[in-house]
């Protein structure tokens, strides 16, 4: 039977975060080898809020591309590839623009949020608020079954569903499968100021690429329980971000157990609950950062690694595209 599919990916606006790494990364590295898995770096939709500011996403397309080998993405059985060399995924938002309302676009809570972030007022970049669409050609042209992604994304999944469905039903075809999203289970990891969830642009993230140092001042810095003054004191866990990032992370349940139970007691100070932190961060990002350095020596085979897979993942979308204008009936010179 035929791998089911899995298309997930990224902005490339900035270094990847803990945030992403439970959100989906940890995700994808675990289903890789049981589905045929496409990650896209999305060069197109970061360009949708700084287009005067190109050679920050170009930046970081690589700088992302390294956080995904860091973490364990193979790209001998995940095909990493660059979505602004891909022009059929431009030529089918294009196609998909006209089966969805700027009201429903209007409506996208994830997109609403975006704009208020961002204070674009009434000045909002056409291409940001379509971007949706676009990410629903994305999904569709590789018909993914799978979109392991945050769950800020779970609005983009609905509307592509959205968009599939009108498809088929308005060129009477069955080309689109359905995706499903796949949220990760645990939950949205706040910022270290405990405020929100953690992002790059609220300053408040710790990245998969931070040295040892920058994650100790971090977790030195971090909020805990603002009652909790005295080391005697009976301290809150619920709600703690450290205790938050230790029920995410800490791989020993029964000893967090115990040490919670000692801070709502009282007596068991922050600095104590913050070095098991940092013990358990360090164990995961020491490693990663290792081979980060090291895919890192060689940027030419990282693109190059990118190069092939994206004139792969255009073979997949050019066939989409094929159907596409078979259903719609514009296959002008069909050979
Ligand atoms: N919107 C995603 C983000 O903000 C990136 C993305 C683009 C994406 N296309 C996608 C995610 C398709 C999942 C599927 O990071």
């Amino acid at each position: 039977m035929a791998k089911k599919i899995i298309l997930t990916g990224d902005r490339p606006t900035g270094p990847l975060h803990l945030g992403h790494y439970v959100g989906s990364l940890r995700t994808r590295v675990e289903l890789q080898s049981q589905y045929k898995q496409f990650v896209i770096i999305a060069d197109v939709q970061a360009l949708t809020d700084n287009a005067e500011k190109p050679q920050l996403v170009r930046d970081n397309v690589l700088e992302v591309a390294l956080d995904y080998l860091a973490v364990g993405i193979d790209p001998q059985v995940t095909t990493i590839f660059i979505q602004s060399l891909i022009p059929q995924l431009a030529e089918l938002t294009m196609f998909f623009m006209n089966l969805v309302t700027v009201a429903r676009l209007q409506l996208n809570p994830t997109v609403k949020d975006e704009i208020k972030q961002r204070g674009f007022g009434t000045s909002i970049p056409a291409g940001f608020l379509c971007y949706p669409v676009s990410q629903a050609a994305d999904i569709l042209s590789f018909k993914a079954d799978l979109v392991p992604v945050g769950a800020d994304q779970i609005p983009m999944i609905e509307q592509t569903v959205e968009i599939a469905r009108r498809f088929n039903r308005s060129y009477n075809c069955s080309v689109f499968t359905e995706p499903q999203g796949l949220i990760a289970s645990v939950p949205r990891l706040p910022g270290v100021d405990g405020k929100g969830k953690m992002s790059k642009s609220a300053g408040n993230a710790i990245s998969l690429c931070d040295s040892a140092d920058t994650v100790r001042d971090a977790v030195k810095k971090m909020y805990t329980d603002p009652k909790h003054l005295l080391i005697s004191d009976p301290g809150t866990v619920e709600g703690n971000p450290v205790f938050c990032y230790l029920d995410t992370f800490d791989p020993d349940k029964q000893a967090l157990d115990v040490m919670k139970e000692h801070y709502r007691r009282g007596g068991l100070g922050d600095t104590v609950v913050k070095s098991r932190l940092l013990e358990v961060l360090l164990s995961i990002l020491d490693p990663i950062r290792a081979r980060r350095h090291e895919f890192a020596k060689d940027p030419g085979e990282v693109m190059r690694i990118l190069k092939d897979g994206t004139a792969a993942a255009r073979e997949v979308a050019a066939t989409t595209i094929q159907e596409v204008r078979g259903s719609m009936g514009i296959n002008y010179f069909p050979n």
